[in-house]
């Protein structure tokens, strides 16, 4: 087993890191899995949902959540090696509000990388948010880890470009709950296709990281915790030994293992939703893995909302939930178990219960 680097070394030595990034990737594949080098952090901020009220107005309280994320984002030491985006800026997909979004993002040191959310995307299908930031899939290596950005959040053509008289009527139905008018996510077989070329390149045994805005898996479909086609993006991940799933769009702690990928959910900075089966009391697929946000006051619109730290400790993940005002939690992979746990509250005696509210 490889030697790891604690917290400690990892921060005195964040300038050999730093200059580890700066060498062409040919030679960070020769350190990979031989040094300690490969450790770095990267930020993860998702689900914004910057809402536009008329004239520059914009919702205060989505604004301020975004914010914050952005200025302890830009406190971090080590500095991170770049931060993601994983999608929804926009509440309704209009350019003001992707423009809004950028504006206030634009204050982040470091690159960032982003994901298409359906509420940037129904409006236009993409349009704007394609012309201010490119590609809606694409793929980078860093440091010896290969990263993929999927658009997880597309759905059949009919229901696209035939169904609705106008793109705001879309728009607003792709952004119900529970709506028989809606359509299922999914990545479609031009994606995949082009996710499997792009894996061709990719040796086995290269630790894969994928993003997508929709949980590549099937947890809840009325609330689109779901994609249709998520067992076929699976398929194409499974030849690889380490493969780690980050998404947003759930605006919770959720966490997973289904063979051998792990799967981690990134909590918004504008609201939280509830755990389905809390809410809608319908039949979930919540993973039996994820122990669940103790929202310490269900009241306060801001708790369970919040932004995540990832440390990439030699190809595994370890997200840092930092939570606006509740305990901040670490699920990290656990290579006796094999899977990710939290820290502090995976055993059932340690977890913290439930609290009624009246
Ligand atoms: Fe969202
Ligand atoms: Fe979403």
């Amino acid at each position: 087993m490889s030697k790891r680097m604690n917290r400690r070394e990892f921060l005195t030595r964040g300038g050999a890191v730093l200059a580890a990034s700066t060498l062409p990737l040919s030679l960070v594949e020769v350190a990979f899995g031989k040094t300690d080098e490969r450790n770095f952090t990267f930020a993860f901020i998702s689900d914004s949902h910057i809402t536009h009220i008329r004239g520059n107005e914009f919702v205060r309280n989505w604004d301020r959540g975004l914010v914050r994320a952005i200025a302890e984002t830009n406190l971090l030491s080590p500095k991170p090696d770049f931060i993601m985006y994983g999608g929804d800026i926009a509440q309704l997909g209009k350019p003001e509000e992707i423009d809004h979004g950028l504006e206030l993002l634009s204050k982040l040191n470091g690159d960032v990388h982003y994901v298409m959310g359906e509420h940037d995307y129904y409006l236009d299908l993409g349009e704007y948010w394609e012309k201010q930031l490119g590609p809606q899939w694409y793929s980078f290596d860093h440091k010896g880890v290969h990263f993929i950005v999927l658009n997880s959040i597309l759905t059949y053509d009919d229901w696209m470009h035939k169904k609705w008289d106008s793109g705001m009527a879309r728009m607003l139905q792709m952004a119900r709950l529970d709506n028989p008018q809606g359509s299922p996510f999914m990545v479609g077989e031009t994606q995949r296709q082009w996710l499997k070329d792009d894996l061709a390149k990719v040796s086995h045994d290269t630790p894969v990281v994928v993003f997508s805005h929709s949980p590549l898996q099937k947890i809840y479909k009325g609330w689109n915790f779901w994609t249709e086609d998520a067992d076929d993006v699976q398929a194409l991940l499974k030849p690889f030994s380490k493969v780690t799933v980050f998404y947003g769009h759930v605006h919770q702690i959720q966490y997973n293992q289904i063979d051998n990928m792990s799967f981690h959910a990134a909590m918004a900075t504008a609201w939280p939703w509830p755990y389905p089966q809390s809410y809608a009391q319908a039949k979930s697929f919540m993973p039996k893995l994820t122990v669940q946000m103790n929202r310490a006051d269900p009241f306060f619109e801001r708790d369970a909302t919040g932004w995540q730290f990832i440390d990439m400790d030699t190809g595994d993940a370890a997200m840092k939930y930092n939570l606006y005002d509740n305990q901040n939690r670490t699920v990290a992979y656990n290579d006796a178990s094999g899977k990710p746990e939290d820290q502090r509250y995976q055993a059932a005696e340690n977890r913290i219960p439930p609290q009624d509210h009246y």
